[in-house]
């Protein structure tokens, strides 16, 4: 399907995500001709910029994160076309009224149609002086009764349950929820939309996923880099509020959902939300116990030192800012009574990884006794988000041989196996379902706030408590030795892809 003519306007144009990540997706989508002929973007920002120094900066971004595959000169020059570039205040009117004035002509010229997307790529406290303006110059409408206008909010969606309220509040002062886009990247990762496939596509499946079958459930997103310069963001938001609140949290709802009804945004997005309203609250007495926090220390990585998060530029000396989050939680729920679900994230883990392993129940009883072969008995689904995409399923088999040994063997799916299937960045699709007025995959507001609700708990817990636990633990390991605690039963410890890296890797107290 191709999209309406648009003009997406990018609020926060000269920032990084506009040039590592939205104008490459949009030039892969106008290459494989997925986005139409009368197509255009307004970068729009406070540099000073023009159009040609614009053109100039995403030609060169083109070239480093495209696909090599698809750039020619030909094809960019094409593309660059297309892009505009107004420097302008975000809280003046005289800017909105240039860039109205802008808008209106690109759309006569190019015979657009008055279809409007309105990407926020700017930081939390630039979003209400736009929309407030956005409002004010009535860029926020329909520009007829054929056309629409949709804005995308790039997360964080608030940055406590308070604020998220608030942020909701203002959008719906201006946009109908339907006009309203939250991208949360994960949710376009193709393996993400294949979670909803293998669950549903399948009658394997399907009946054992309940409580009766599977033990517990493992989600872990691991990532070896650090912060990478982002200390201004990062300090103040932590791995809790950049990570859990959105991105596992909407992982859990896809792995943990009902079937729905019908195979559309409101069914799929209803039944996400009702997982995360289900999960249990915390008492506050039992967030130390189920919510462990870390944070990286300096080591020596291959012989290499790595210096610890409070040594990066800008972090101050002293702060408690968490780079790590492992947690333990229940969905009270039909399905999942008494079904623990873990989740953990960090910096500076040995890889990067994000996967979701399901532990299935023992069998019940071991008819192959001795003690080697009991941990056989375990199965395990791994789905693997990235980056290695694909699925494991690990099961017992006979040893071939004349003793009757058992082992787990491993039946591996991996994406690359397909050949060259080219696996679209989230970005594209994400842009795309936007352009198309599918909003599937974007998180409607009460699944904002559900979360949130979820998470301020332990917020509120951590800020009201100075000397609540913050483990140190050394760059290139799988976070505090603590956090294996919280997984209860049967000596089971999180699923560790791959070792240690780093060359001290012993717990490390802050
Ligand atoms: C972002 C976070 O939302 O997701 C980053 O702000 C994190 O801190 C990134 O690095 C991880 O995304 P991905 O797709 O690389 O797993």
């Amino acid at each position: 399907m191709i999209p309406d003519p648009c003009i997406m306007v990018i609020f926060g144009a000269s920032g990084d995500l506009t040039k590592r990540m939205l104008i490459p997706s949009l030039f892969e989508l106008y290459s494989r001709n997925m986005v139409p002929e009368n197509f255009s973007v307004i970068g729009f920002s406070r540099k000073e910029w023009d159009d040609k120094y614009f053109r100039e900066i995403m030609s060169e971004s083109i070239r480093t994160f495209c696909d090599p595959d698809c750039v020619n000169d030909e094809s960019v020059s094409k593309f660059l076309g297309n892009l505009f570039y107004l420097p302008g205040q975000y809280d003046s009117e005289e800017s909105y009224q240039t860039l109205k004035n802008k808008m209106d002509d690109l759309d006569k010229e190019k015979n657009i149609g008055g279809n409007r997307i309105l990407y926020m790529s700017v930081p939390p406290e630039a979003i209400s002086n736009i929309v407030e303006q956005l409002g004010k110059s009535r860029l926020n409408r329909n520009q007829s009764e054929d056309s629409w206008t949709r804005i995308i909010l790039e997360k964080p969606f608030g940055h406590d349950l308070e604020s998220a309220k608030n942020l909701n509040n203002l959008t719906r002062k201006y946009f109908r929820e339907e006009q309203v886009y939250r991208i949360d990247h994960y949710l376009g990762k193709e393996t993400v939309q294949n979670i909803l496939v293998t669950r549903f596509a399948n009658g394997i499946f399907e009946p054992l996923w309940n409580r009766n079958y599977i033990d517990h459930v493992e989600i872990t997103s691991a990532e070896s880099i650090g912060i990478e310069g982002r200390s201004g963001y990062f300090d103040s938001t932590g791995s809790l509020k950049d990570m859990v609140q959105n991105h596992l949290l909407q992982l859990l709802g896809y792995i943990a959902m009902e079937p729905p009804a019908v195979f559309d945004a409101k069914s799929i997005r209803d039944e996400s939300l009702k997982v995360i309203q289900s999960l249990r609250p915390y008492e506050i007495s039992e967030v130390e116990k189920m919510v462990i926090r870390g944070q990286y220390t300096t080591s020596m990585i291959k012989g290499e030192i790595v210096e610890g998060y409070r040594e990066e530029e800008g972090v101050p000396i002293d702060s408690r800012t968490e780079t790590f989050v492992a947690l333990k939680t229940y969905i009270d729920n039909w399905r999942w009574g008494g079904v623990p679900f873990y989740i953990r994230t960090g910096k500076r883990l040995p890889t990067k990884v994000t996967e979701i392993v399901i532990h299935f129940r023992a069998t019940p009883y071991h008819l192959f006794k001795n003690k080697e072969d009991m941990a056989e008995s375990y199965n395990q689904l791994v789905i693997r988000i990235q980056p290695d995409e694909g699925i494991l399923i690990k099961f017992a088999m006979k040893v071939p041989g004349t003793l009757l040994k058992v082992k787990n063997v491993n039946m591996d799916f991996h994406y690359s196996d397909l050949g060259d299937v080219d696996l679209p960045t989230a970005y594209e699709k994400l842009l795309l379902d936007c352009m198309l007025g599918d909003s599937t995959l974007f998180i409607r507001n009460d699944q904002v706030i559900a979360s949130w609700e979820f998470v301020q708990t332990i917020l509120d817990v951590w800020n009201s408590d100075p000397s609540f636990p913050l483990h140190g633990y050394p760059a290139g390991t799988w976070g505090p030795d603590c956090s294996d605690d919280i997984i209860t039963g049967k000596d089971f410890k999180w699923r560790y892809p791959c070792r240690n890296i780093s060359d001290d890797g012993t717990f490390c107290k802050l």
